[in-house]
């Protein structure tokens, strides 16, 4: 038997995957499964773009790209978020990596160790309290209730807060809430963590242009730029662009943390793929006019899952502000027993008898740290929401 270290041992797959997973399973035994586990735009990935990275290809882009990324990327970067917010950025301080993960993977490892804690508002993405626990941090979660539109309000972060806290996250839109943050509740935060200098702050922005009802996408850097020596602001081309499989994201904040960002990349991967970048770079500098047709599209899924799931019984689903995943609560099943006999204690028990009786996959509010939830991704054509929909229903109502 192996010994394995320590650090892995802290470590688990996100429970996404293992729902993706089952649900797979079941498909191949046969089964009708909807999955609605996996964050992943069911848009193909734009023409313009795949024939950026051929022709990268074609002219040669295969050998080993630059450990920061290609210069116009990190420019194009710089330039669309001086554009969006005001705030001007050095392409210097710009490190393209390996997908959005590998940002908040290169932030967490370079400011958190043993003995730190970092703050995460709950609910969050799975991915935040894997990085954190890796790097031997502790995970400090903030809870942001439904009530408040799961929104991190300013003395709830201040009581999170102690003299160990190194790193705070923030993500709106919310992976998996869908929740955004307005410019004033934004500010408000920025009050508190003008008190906390030691407090870094990691916004991962990852998806800005997914936002419904005419929001506009306000980001900490953009409200408070004289926390600019403490703030690193990541995203990338996966959910705005479909292009969850070029595996290109960026961040970038103070120098002397992107150097430290850039050790911990060198380390584990160095550059990031070069027909991958010079996709990633026609995405960011080619027509952006696809991005507010989807933005619609989502929207108009999210109206048909919020009513549809709103009329089931038991269930009270919040409308969300953007992204593309609905959280609905789910206590008023608990304690009850399905058509085949199954007692729902967790909303595990409840993810897990959805998938195997009504054959729709979603995932667990327990794997985004708050409970009783469901996660349900609303990127699926809108046939498909309201069958998944429907079959959720029915499954409810069968409850005793
Ligand atoms: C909130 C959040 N941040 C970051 C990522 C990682 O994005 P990428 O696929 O570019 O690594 C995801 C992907 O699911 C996400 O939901």
């Amino acid at each position: 038997m192996l010994a394995l270290s320590e650090r892995v041992g802290r470590t688990e797959l996100a429970a996404t995957f293992a729902m993706a997973a089952k649900a797979r399973a079941l498909r191949a035994a046969g089964h009708e499964v909807i999955s609605l586990s996996l964050g992943e735009p069911d848009f193909p990935t734009p023409e313009h773009v795949i024939e950026a990275g051929f022709a990268a290809a074609r002219r040669g882009e295969t050998k080993y790209p630059p450990l920061g990324g290609i210069e116009p990327l990190r420019v194009a970067v710089a330039e669309n978020f001086a554009r969006a917010h005001g705030v001007n950025i050095n392409p210097a301080n710009v490190l393209v990596t390996n997908g959005g993960k590998q940002a908040i993977f290169n932030v967490v490892m370079a400011l958190a160790q043993h003995g730190d804690e970092v703050i995460i508002p709950a609910p969050s993405w799975a991915g935040y309290e894997q990085t954190v626990k890796f790097a031997g941090a502790e995970p400090v979660f903030a809870p942001c209730a439904q009530a408040d539109g799961f929104v991190l309000r300013p003395e709830v972060l201040e009581s999170a807060i102690s003299s160990r806290t190194r790193l705070l996250i923030l993500n709106y839109p919310n992976n998996p809430s869908g929740a955004a943050m307005d410019e004033a509740a934004l500010r408000a935060l920025a009050g508190v963590l003008r008190h906390y200098p030691h407090v870094a702050v990691l916004s991962d922005d990852i998806y800005e242009h997914l936002l419904f009802d005419g929001r506009k996408h306000v980001t900490l850097l953009g409200v408070a730029p004289d926390l600019a020596d403490r703030v690193v602001t990541m995203s990338g081309v996966s959910k705005t662009y479909a292009m969850t499989g070029w595996r290109i994201g960026w961040c970038f904040g103070p120098a002397e943390l992107m150097k430290a960002c850039t050790v911990v990349q060198a380390t584990a991967t160095s550059g990031v793929s070069s027909v991958g970048q010079a996709a990633a770079l026609a995405a960011l500098t080619g027509p952006q006019d696809l991005l507010a047709g989807r933005a619609a599209a989502y929207q108009a899924r999210r109206d048909i899952v919020v009513a549809a799931l709103n009329q089931a019984p038991f269930l009270l689903c919040h409308k969300p502000d953007g992204a593309f995943y609905v959280f609905p609560d789910i206590s008023g099943c608990l304690g009850k027993t399905t058509q085949a006999g199954r007692k729902l204690a967790t909303d595990e028990d409840f993810a897990l008898a959805l998938l195997e009786e009504a054959h729709v996959g979603v995932v667990q509010g327990a794997a985004f740290a708050m409970s009783p939830h469901i996660r349900i991704s609303t990127a699926a054509a809108p046939a498909v929401l309201q069958q998944a929909c429907a079959r959720i229903a029915e499954f409810c109502a069968a409850l005793r």
